[in-house]
């Protein structure tokens, strides 16, 4: 898949607020920092596209990016699709009452809209199994909301560690669910993952 254009459309505070659920919706959602907005951006190609920051909970709202992608570069049959930027869980530093905010308008967003295709999780391949993407999980698993796994910042650390947490990972989820979900292991700064990642995405937008 070719992406010929990127555009940042809107940030919405809640589901309700979202743009029109006319065509196929890919969500991005993980822990604080773990790599979600610059994931969106090498996918895209734009370094700018979505805003990344070193310190967590930097995306607070729903980012709708409208794409325009191509089977092969040159081509002229587009099809169009969002790609979503979702702000991050377990953030220390929020209250209570922030974290239930969060809570409401990603459950909100992730149960109610119609077009939400695939939802990618995004875990830390630097770290061993962790309870809350854990419980995250099990949360979208209940909800039936499809998703897929993606172990980021895999340049970070050496592959044998990456490869261990990940299967550490699946073994854990292999005890609450009964189907595995894909994978894939991305590197934003090495471009790791992308054509795999964007292949999904197109046979989805074909389904
Ligand atoms: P929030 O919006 O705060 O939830 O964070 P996020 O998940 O969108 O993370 P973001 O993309 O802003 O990245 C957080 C930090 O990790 C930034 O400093 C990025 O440059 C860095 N980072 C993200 N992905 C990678 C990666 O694949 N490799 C390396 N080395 N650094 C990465
Ligand atoms: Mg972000």
């Amino acid at each position: 898949m070719h992406i010929k254009k990127a555009t940042y459309l809107i940030s919405s505070p809640s589901f309700e607020k979202c743009p029109a659920s006319d065509k196929a919706e890919y969500a991005f959602i993980g822990r604080s920092n773990v790599g979600k907005s610059s994931l969106i951006n090498m996918l895209c190609n734009n370094d700018k596209l979505a805003k990344t920051s070193n310190s967590p909970g930097k995306t607070q709202m729903i980012n709708h990016f409208e794409i325009a992608s191509v089977l092969k570069a040159g081509e002229f049959n587009e099809t169009k699709w969002y790609l979503v930027d979702l702000p991050g869980y377990g953030f220390a530093k929020i209250s209570q009452s922030s974290r239930r905010r969060w809570e409401q308008m990603i459950e909100n967003y992730l149960r109610k809209r119609e077009n939400l295709t695939n939802v990618f999780v995004l875990i830390d391949s630097r770290h061993t199994p962790q309870k809350l993407d854990l419980d995250f999980i099990q949360k979208l698993a209940l909800w039936q909301i499809p998703f897929t796994l993606v172990f980021t910042k895999s340049d970070k650390e050496k592959q044998s560690v990456v490869s261990k947490n990940i299967k550490l990972f699946l073994e854990k989820l292999r005890t609450t669910q009964q189907f595995l979900p894909q994978h894939f292991i991305t590197s934003s700064v090495k471009k790791t993952g992308r054509t795999k990642i964007l292949d999904l995405i197109n046979e989805m937008n074909i389904d």
